[in-house]
């Protein structure tokens, strides 16, 4: 038993992913490897042979792919949704398979997938040739850094195991990937179904003299370069059991580790030696990608959760501003100017897309100029991030280089991204140190500054509460200015109209300036629509605690069109005007002002009052 645990120990490990459209026959083909290289148990095979007699669409013949399909609703539905890794093993190497859906919308699981794959498996179906998916699903494994293809040109034999039809497949595939950057693609004519060529070689093709896709898989060669790479170690706890301990724990991300090395802390710059490496089964003296440990050091410095520990020789890049690929997998597009959470192994961070430099053609690979990114689209980026972050570019280190966006409210990851290099341009632009700062400038106007931001509909009573309170605080001698949508559009923001870009890019610049005055300790009023929840909360996010404000002017909308005070409602219903706030583009409400203003039925006076006292209680 040992023996054979040594054995396995000592075995190469190869990390794959299938990918293709639906009905390519994926999870056919990973049911037929694993059941031809005998690890199905036998309660499994009872378990199948039972199933295949219910959901079965192959008649007779058991059915490979419910062996893969994991979920019942899958099953119902016919297609896979969500990656599942399975592991098996032969005599000469080990596997590690990701199962990636090929439905268009599930990109985002593929690039999960696939990013810490070696090889991966193009499935393309004989009778249908190469598809747009076929090419999407390549660039996306490109992009991530995969360099070995298999492209399993399946179902072979309902062409009746035609080498014609292999060999146009193959040329057409050899043409369209050879800019991709591949080290290699190992073409099979295969058919997952009957076995031809997985595992076995097959009769059917005598003009086919390569591998079998098991074969090809035990031998290939992938590049394991990860110990020339540089030490790279984000610390995802501090363990501290006890005065006398103190450890960082985390996995090797890359490169390798012993005692006594050097190590810097990627931010701050801080040098320490490695006085011991901890794991559960006793210290260890040295430890390399992958290994889960504790790392103590010599010294006493400042680190925490969030900080990465590098080779100081090799140290990766720290910056705010960066170009990166993003890969959009949300059905809402990408907005540049947004702000959007960004996460990487190490940083967590808000971080805006400053420009959409261009969007990538999947199928031709040339630039086309883009305003978004729509889902499953590929976008050249650059991205400044609220605070420096430290990371690598993709093409050197794959775990320290890539990150994903994640929506502030859904929660839901967005994108993904992988970082090409730092952008030096503002590097050299310092805050100046002011002598005369923002509390020296309140102090004298003896009041504390603050944005009390206005939203709601258009004829909500906006303007006219925020007018009240203005002059309410005047009478009081404090120290004001109005910003307000209609007149800022007449100036600052002419350039700008009321699509979803034009109202992201109104609100950045907006809440820029309001940030100035409150630097200059003024009380700034703030009335937009400003219909969106994250460009509100980008808004909130520059401003200290307690100095925002919001006020929902909540006026229901069939109010605001009976008012329609300018006219603009009866031209957006018959379609004068477009995009509409509440006819033709979306409002969403506030979740949780600091005052919320129920209009009807109370005078713009009154409410004015309210959000003085709030502004005095605070
Ligand atoms: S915001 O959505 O970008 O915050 P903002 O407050 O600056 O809007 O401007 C809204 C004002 O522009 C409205 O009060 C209205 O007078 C005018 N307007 C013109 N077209 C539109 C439109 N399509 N949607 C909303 N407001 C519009």
């Amino acid at each position: 038993m040992i023996e054979y645990l040594r054995e396995q120990e000592k075995k190469s490990m190869l990390r794959f992913l299938t990918c293709g459209s639906v009905d390519d026959g994926k999870s056919t083909l990973i049911g037929r490897l694993l059941y031809d290289t005998k690890l199905i148990f036998e309660d499994q095979l009872a378990t199948l042979e039972r199933d295949s007699a219910k959901h079965g669409t192959v008649g007779e013949d058991i059915d490979f792919a419910l062996l893969v399909d994991g979920l019942e609703a899958e099953r119902e539905q016919g297609i896979t949704i969500d990656v599942a890794y399975r592991f098996f093993a032969t005599s000469k190497r080990k596997f590690i398979v990701a199962d990636t859906p090929g439905h268009e919308q599930y990109t985002r699981n593929m690039a999960t997938g696939a990013s810490t794959a070696d090889l991966a498996v193009v499935l393309v179906d004989s009778r249908q040739g190469i598809l747009r998916q076929t090419r999407r699903h390549s660039y996306i494994a490109s992009l991530l850094g995969i360099r070995h293809i298999v492209l399993a040109v399946n179902k072979i034999d309902l062409m009746d195991y035609s080498q014609e039809v292999f060999d146009t497949i193959v040329a057409e595939y050899m043409e369209f990937a050879k800019d991709l950057g591949f080290a290699s693609i190992q073409p099979i004519p295969m058919s997952a179904r009957f076995g031809d060529n997985v595992t076995m070689e097959s009769e059917k093709t005598p003009w086919y003299s390569g591998p079998t896709l098991l074969g090809h898989l035990e031998t290939v060669r992938v590049e394991n370069d990860y110990l020339d790479k540089p030490f790279r170690f984000p610390v995802q706890y501090v363990v501290r059991p006890n005065l006398d301990f103190r450890g960082f724990a985390g996995q090797v991300a890359s490169g390798k580790l012993a005692v006594g090395d050097k190590v810097i802390v990627a931010k701050s710059g801080q040098e320490s030696k490695v006085k011991e490496i901890v794991t559960h089964g006793g210290n260890l003296s040295n430890a390399i990608e992958g290994q889960a440990v504790t790392v103590v050091l010599e010294d006493q410095i400042d680190i925490s959760r969030g900080d990465m520990l590098v080779d100081p020789t090799n140290r990766p890049h720290v910056a705010d501003q960066f170009q990166a690929h993003i890969i959009w997998f949300d059905s809402q597009p990408m907005i540049p100017g947004r702000s959007y959470i960004l996460r990487t192994e190490v940083d967590s961070v808000s971080a805006t897309i400053t420009a959409l430099k261009h969007q990538v053609n999947i199928n031709t690979f040339s630039h086309e100029a883009a305003k978004h990114l729509n889902m499953n689209e590929v976008g050249e980026c650059n991205i400044s991030t609220q605070a420096p972050i430290a990371f690598d570019s993709y093409k050197s280190n794959r775990v320290s280089g890539h990150f994903v966006l994640i929506d502030r409210f859904t929660n839901a990851t967005v994108g993904a991204g992988m970082i090409d290099f730092p952008l030096r341009r503002a590097s050299n632009v310092h805050w100046q140190a002011m002598e005369v700062n923002k509390d020296a400038r309140s102090e004298i106007k003896n009041q504390s500054p603050a944005v009390v931001w206005f939203t709601g509909y258009s004829g909500s009573g906006k303007s006219t509460v925020a007018n009240n309170l203005e002059k309410l605080l005047h009478a009081q001698g404090k120290h004001t200015f109005m910003l307000d949508g209609d007149n800022v559009r007449h100036g600052l923001n002419r350039d700008l109209g009321f699509t979803d870009d034009d109202r992201v890019e109104n609100i950045r610049r907006v809440s820029e300036v309001a940030k100035l005055m409150v630097d200059a300790g003024l009380i700034v009023i703030v009335s937009f629509i400003s219909p969106f929840r994250s460009e509100r909360q980008m808004a909130r996010d520059l401003f200290g605690d307690g100095e925002f404000v919001e006020v929902f002017v909540d006026t229901p909308l069939e109010e605001c069109i009976k008012r329609d005070p300018k006219g603009l409602y009866k031209k957006a219903q018959s379609g004068e005007i477009q995009n509409f706030t509440g006819i033709s583009s979306a409002y969403e409400a506030p979740e949780n002002p600091e005052v919320h203003l129920h209009t009807l039925g109370h005078e713009p006076a009154e409410m004015a009052i309210l959000i003085d006292s709030y502004l005095n209680k605070r």
